[in-house]
């Protein structure tokens, strides 16, 4: 619901823009009275006795001085309007402004043609009003040029100017709650771009999200995290500025302490972007506490929701550490009958931190052998799945405790039948390798590997 309106808001503020912008060409133009027809936008245009009634009813936009955004670099001409949503760069070779969108923000502009149609002439029959009755038009000048002016060189702001603005409604004591928690997600937004998770860092931005992680309102609290896990997805460099700010550590007394489900998704999100392939966080994980954390969280009445992100977030870095480490057994193997691989020396220390995430035998001494398999009761087949797949990532420390439990063996028989059934009725659709054989096929290898002395 977030996500939606702020694609409105923001699709609403493209469409602003370009009618903003609009009016304000016309204004100048009508307070220069050198202009009569002004309202032939495209410059250069040739004929200047195009009058008024015939552009109003030409809904055809490519007549209009607007830059069009793709997602590749285009060259910005002289008095261009940039749609918000758009990044710009100065290309130093040729002294030119250069624009383009994120793919998302492209398909968002070119999917809402007819809007901008309708507020263009809605800008259009306003300046007409004006142009009818030249006092008015003076008196919309006066009145609103210097704000259009100002909301101009806010369209046409870049991210990095976006953020600046959004940091300082957030960092400002003035604000309201409702102001920052605006900002955050605005940032949340904007942090999905690598640049921008780092300009964020840059600006210093990046503490001030993690010191609000134990403000005292829950509504702040959320926003932060996800603004956290947003910026650190995918992005090592920021993961690096989080954990050294204290990140993990707050998330962890979140976790740890009594908070509504829906920060504590949240966080479970942030923890989990922040682990992913960094094995340093993964090791400060577990050395402060992380896995009795989520341990505590898991058997928390109330907290069932969480409890498929909380495997998740275990069996991610079970997997991960697994992959790595095959992964450069591969390698050596392949170095070895001759090819030509050498491995830097930042592979070999990534090796090596990940070869200190001791986290199985934490989870053995801390009892997920038992809590994973009440997993299984759950009706979700994702629920279903994931807990599968972590029991069998588990076999080899887990196996003696799955043996001696009871519930788990109903439990597998239970999904043996329910599961074979299903599969049968995929395949009455002609599916042969569906979701239920996935999941059969993950029973299936934990009966026969529970079986194994
Ligand atoms: C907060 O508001 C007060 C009074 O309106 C003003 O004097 C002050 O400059 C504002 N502070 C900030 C940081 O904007
Ligand atoms: C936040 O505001 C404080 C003063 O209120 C200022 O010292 C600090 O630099 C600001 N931080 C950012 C990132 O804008
Ligand atoms: C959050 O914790 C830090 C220390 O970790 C403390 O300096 C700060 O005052 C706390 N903020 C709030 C709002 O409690």
């Amino acid at each position: 619901k977030m996500m939606t309106r702020r694609i409105m808001q923001k699709k609403w503020r493209l469409g602003l823009s370009i009618a903003l912008w609009l009016v304000s060409v016309h204004l100048i133009c009508a307070h220069n009275e050198k202009s009569p027809t002004a309202l032939s936008i495209k410059e250069g245009s040739d004929d200047h006795s195009k009058g008024e009634e015939t552009l109003l009813e030409d809904e055809d936009s490519e007549d209009l001085e607007v830059f069009r955004p793709t997602d590749k670099w285009q060259t910005l001409k002289p008095g261009q309007a940039v749609p918000a949503g758009s990044h710009v760069r100065l290309n130093l070779q040729t002294g030119q402004r250069e624009v383009k969108m994120g793919e998302e923000e492209v398909l968002k502009y070119w999917s809402d043609g007819n809007r901008y149609t309708e507020e263009l002439k809605e800008a259009l029959k306003k300046f007409k009003k004006g142009m009818d009755d030249p006092e008015d038009s003076k008196q919309i000048f006066n009145q609103d040029l210097k704000k259009d002016m100002e909301a101009l060189d806010m369209l046409v702001e870049t991210d990095v100017q976006v953020m600046r603005r959004l940091l300082n409604q957030f960092n400002n004591t003035n604000s309201t709650t409702e102001e920052k928690i605006t900002a955050l997600l605005d940032l949340e937004y904007l942090v999905h771009q690598v640049d921008n998770a780092q300009n964020l860092v840059s600006m210093g931005g990046m503490q001030l999200v993690i010191n609000v992680l134990n403000s005292t309102d829950i509504r702040l609290q959320e926003s932060a995290a996800f603004v956290l896990g947003s910026a650190v997805s995918s992005n090592p460099s920021v993961q690096i500025e989080a954990i050294e700010g204290g990140a993990l550590q707050k998330l962890l007394t979140l976790l740890a302490t009594k908070r509504p489900t829906s920060v504590k998704k949240k966080v479970l999100f942030a923890v989990a972007s922040l682990l992913r392939h960094f094995p340093f966080a993964q090791s400060h994980f577990l050395k402060l506490g992380g896995v009795q954390v989520l341990n505590e969280l898991f058997q928390t009445p109330g907290t069932e929701p969480l409890r498929v992100r909380i495997i998740t977030v275990l069996y991610d870095m079970i997997t991960e550490k697994v992959n790595i480490l095959m992964a450069a057994e591969n390698s050596e193997l392949i170095s070895q009958v001759g090819m030509d691989i050498i491995p830097d020396s930042s592979h070999q220390e990534r090796l090596r931190q990940y070869a200190e995430v001791s986290l199985l035998p934490v989870l053995v001494e801390q009892g997920w052998c038992s809590l994973v398999p009440e997993l299984l009761v759950s009706p979700e087949h994702d629920c279903r799945e994931k807990a599968l797949r972590t029991l069998l990532a588990m076999m080899a420390q887990c196996q003696t405790q799955y043996k001696q439990n009871p519930a788990l063996t109903a439990s597998l028989s239970e999904l043996q039948i329910q599961y074979q059934e299903l599969v049968l009725t995929e395949q009455d659709v002609g599916e042969q390798d569906g979701y239920f054989a996935e999941i059969l096929a993950l029973v299936d290898s934990m009966v026969v590997k529970m079986r194994q002395v």
